[in-house]
């Protein structure tokens, strides 16, 4: 449609040019005002003419009729002045034929905005806590941050994929003396992260019990205490100068959870070109806390060392505690500074819960104001939680639902109704994770990213709702119908029914949508186009035969317009991280 709106702006500006003087209104300015009109009785265009009124001095009932006289073109069969507004109808079969061949000659890259071309983008994504559950809750950072990554390299741009990990921290210092208190080698090689994380949780719960009987029968007031939080942060600090014996651990423990991260990875098809956690940044901080202090940005506070955004109504930006360690925002700040000098990035985005939003307004205006003026090249994109209803589905791990366990989950089920038609164990296999994590992705990214997830299993996975499955099948059906018709057909003169003609405009739509995800940091614009073009292309499967159309023009066209389906529903669901296997 993007094609048609820019074809019928240059058509009017011609008509303008003609009628009222040239240099009066651009193509661009034109195709801005044209609107899709909500009844589609009235056209597949509309120009409210009131906008022309003052730059034309005419009144838009004049403009309109002029226009309307002015302008004729094969791809148009109507062109009609009513009230004010000019409306546009679209001829079905030369509009079809246009999009369609414009889809077979781009191929890939129809759809493809092209506004990334020479650009580069960096995108913060996933980034889970070494040695803490990776749960639902990083469903929403890895695959908007993923499907955001695929949308801009669609675009054109370089993107640099960054896993963040929080590799390094006090949790460390903990993990260190639970490991030597009460772990085993063997146990943690063969149970991985899982391992860690009952460490973790188990030395959790002690220090918290030793503090509690510290102030047990004791004044209000008296500090509590605890012997094993005072030897973590012994550990920590050991590690922190460079102890033989801790890195090796710490460099051990992060190895154990980056292999239980990549196989989900894996499974939703995710490679990062970087895994430069938080522990790189340890001595790229003192510069910027140097910047900080020399531009006097820097106050005490209680001891602590803070920037102060009264004026921007948010709370201090902590940089340094007391005890001059540093916090999540002074690395935050060295990281940037840091990728902006390696990528020379033109955008910076950040995926993360809604919940750290002021964390990122906080640091992103501390950038400002240290004078760098990439500033306003740093984008947060925040999203809103996720639950899930019938919890008993998935393993729990003390309250929370780890990621890999929801993705088994669907894969089994699937793998449970794929066996019974399929008897290739393998072949199973491989469309159950397909089908299964496809499931969940489609599912989450049905919503816009900041509505609250309430996720049902059920729903997801099944194939008639408007789900993954569905999506996957309708792909599936034109790869079916395209191996007994073939693929090589063009589209014909044969007029065209509604069927065809609705399906041909909402492939015309793709290129718009994209450019919309794009400025709205917002995957779920494209799972929504993938399900209106399922439903045009279902409904256009069941009214109009394609290998047995006896019009063999007509034949062609339908041939033709089902491997236009074919390759634009491949190419997004590829954007929102999803497979498309041909049989299912
Ligand atoms: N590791 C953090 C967490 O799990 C997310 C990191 C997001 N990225 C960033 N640059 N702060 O909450």
């Amino acid at each position: 449609m993007l094609t048609l709106k820019n074809k019928v702006a240059s058509l009017i500006a011609g008509a303008i040019a003609d009628n009222f003087g040239s240099d009066i209104l651009t193509a661009a300015e034109l195709a801005a005002m044209l609107e899709y009109p909500p009844d589609k009785a009235m056209g597949d265009l509309a120009l409210p003419c009131f906008k022309l009124s003052r730059s034309l001095r005419r009144s838009p009932v004049q403009i309109a009729d002029t226009l309307a006289g002015a302008i004729s073109d094969s791809e148009l069969s109507e062109v009609a002045a009513v009230n004010g507004y000019l409306n546009i109808k679209t001829e079905p079969t030369s509009f079809a034929k246009r999009v369609v061949s414009d889809i077979q000659s781009q191929a890939d890259s129809y759809g493809s905005p092209h506004t990334g071309e020479g650009k580069t983008v960096v995108l913060d994504y996933s980034s889970p806590n070494v040695a803490k559950p990776f749960h639902i809750g990083h469903l929403g950072t890895t695959v908007i941050g993923h499907s955001l990554k695929l949308l801009h390299e669609f675009a054109g741009y370089k993107c640099v994929g960054i896993n963040y990990l929080g590799d390094w921290g006090t949790q460390f210092g903990k993990l260190i003396v639970a490991y030597k208190l009460w772990g085993d080698r063997s146990t943690i090689e063969k149970g991985g992260v899982d391992e860690l994380v009952k460490l973790y949780v188990k030395i959790n719960n002690e220090i918290k019990a030793e503090e509690d009987t510290s102030v047990q029968d004791k004044p209000e007031g008296t500090p509590k205490h605890s012997e094993l939080g005072d030897a973590s942060r012994k550990e920590f600090s050991k590690l922190e100068q460079g102890d033989e014996e801790n890195l090796a651990l710490w460099r051990w423990f992060v190895d154990v959870s980056l292999e239980e991260y990549q196989k989900t990875y894996k499974l939703l098809g995710i490679e990062f070109d970087s895994y430069k956690g938080e522990s790189f940044y340890t001595d790229k901080m003192p510069a910027q806390v140097e910047k900080l202090r020399n531009m006097g940005l820097l106050e005490i506070d209680d001891g602590a060392s803070i920037v102060n955004l009264d004026k921007w109504n948010m709370p201090v930006c902590l940089i340094l505690k007391r005890d001059g360690s540093t916090l999540y925002p002074t690395r935050d700040i060295a990281a940037a500074v840091y990728r902006k000098g390696e990528y020379g990035f033109d955008k910076a985005i950040y995926v993360t819960s809604a919940a750290q939003s002021l964390h990122f307004a906080q640091w992103f205006k501390v950038v400002e104001l240290m004078g760098y003026d990439w500033y306003d090249k740093l984008v947060h994109v925040p999203y809103g939680t996720v639950s899930i209803n019938g919890a008993k589905l998935a393993t729990r791990t003390g309250n929370v639902i780890l990621l890999k366990d929801l993705f088994s989950e669907a894969i089994a089920r699937v793998m449970e109704i794929a066996k019974e038609k399929n008897p290739d164990e393998e072949q199973c296999r491989r469309i159950a994770e397909s089908v299964g994590v496809g499931a969940i992705v489609f599912y989450y990214l049905s919503n816009n990213r900041m509505r609250d997830i309430n996720f049902m299993m059920e729903d997801a996975l099944s194939f008639d709702g408007n789900t993954g499955p569905y999506a996957q099948y309708t792909y599936a059906r034109t790869c079916s119908v395209l191996e007994k018709v073939g693929r090589d057909a063009a589209m014909t003169d044969a007029p065209l029914g509604e069927h065809e003609s609705a399906l041909a405009k909402t492939l015309a739509a793709f290129p718009e949508r994209i450019i919309q995800a794009l400025a709205d940091y917002e995957p779920s614009v494209v799972t929504r186009y993938i399900l209106d073009l399922c439903a045009a292309f279902n409904r256009f499967y069941h009214e109009c035969s394609i290998a047995n159309c006896e019009n063999n023009d007509l034949k062609q066209s339908r041939i033709a317009l089902t491997a236009a389906t074919n390759q634009v529903l491949k190419t997004a669901l590829h954007l929102i991280c999803m497979q498309s296997p041909e049989k299912i």
